[in-house]
């Protein structure tokens, strides 16, 4: 049967069986699934719903029908338009209310480790532009729950807004100006109302670096355990910890009204 590869994957990649996407799975596939299903029953689609598994244990997903950046370079015009960022916000949103409530499975077992809890969602971990799913200007939702686990709204939040916003430092290394600085923190504004955030939004500018350093550790501590795909993601890690640290930098009244004003 013909296996078409799909564009994008950073780490082990996916391909597409009869209009059905098949992908390594990991010990914690199933504590995933369960998490899809759980997704399904509440009626929410912009998932991808769990099938299973293929007679080689690869684990099977429906298809999300439209557009991914795959490979491209520069990123495509909507992975930095306003109305996408509104409504990835309302889509962790969605998410976060519907997990807030999920008991894991007997086996639970998730690639961050950590356990469900009493205040915890299930966070994607990983709702960055390269994993959405978009028609025209429409989110249709998020592939690759890989790395999906407990965790709180902000620390889920604060990996898409590095992603989305972006908090990111640019790969290039260019500066930021004034201009960028008072765009990054309208959008970061945009992005927390849409969630409809209520939170402290101070808060984010010790959340964004800390979940930045965290995701640069664990591909390091992968690297260094011999993963390739991990290896390959090294620039990246460099990429989140200088993140970080310019995020840190970031005046007090970005967090708030810098936008605004
Ligand atoms: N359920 C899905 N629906 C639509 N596209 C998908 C789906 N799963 C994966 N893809 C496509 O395949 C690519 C690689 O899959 P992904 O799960 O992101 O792998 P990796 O973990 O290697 O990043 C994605 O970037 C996306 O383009
Ligand atoms: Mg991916």
């Amino acid at each position: 049967m013909r296996e078409e590869v799909l564009p994008g994957g950073n780490t082990t990649g996916a391909v597409l069986i009869d209009g059905v996407v098949h992908k390594r799975a990991s010990p914690w596939t199933t504590t995933v699934h369960a998490v899809l299903r759980h997704l399904e029953d509440a009626g929410f689609d912009a998932a991808p719903r769990a099938l299973g598994f293929d007679d080689q244990g690869r684990e099977m997903l429906t298809y999300l029908t439209g557009e991914t950046i795959g490979d491209r370079v520069p990123w495509p015009g909507w992975a930095s338009a306003d109305s996408m960022l509104a409504q990835v916000g309302r889509w962790l949103r969605r998410v976060h209310d519907l997990t807030a409530d999920f008991a894991p499975p007997q086996d639970e077992h998730w690639f961050i480790g950590g356990a469900m809890g009493p205040g915890l969602v299930v966070g994607h971990q990983d709702a960055a532009p390269y994993n959405a799913v978009v028609d025209g200007d429409r989110l249709i939702g998020f592939c690759d729950w890989d790395i999906a686990g407990p965790s709180s709204r902000d620390w889920d939040l604060a990996f898409s807004a590095l992603t989305w916003v972006p908090l990111a430092s640019p790969r290039d290394g260019a500066p930021l100006s004034d201009h960028d600085l008072r765009e990054r923190s309208r959008r970061l504004q945009l992005l927390l109302d849409a969630y409809g955030y209520d939170g402290d939004r101070r808060a984010f500018g010790t959340v964004a670096p800390q979940r930045a350093r965290r995701q640069a550790g664990v591909i390091r501590q992968m690297a260094d355990a011999g993963d390739a795909a991990s290896v390959a993601l090294l620039p990246i890690a460099d990429l989140l910890e200088r993140s970080a640290t310019a995020v840190e930098a970031l005046p007090d009244d970005f967090w708030v009204d810098r936008g605004t004003a």
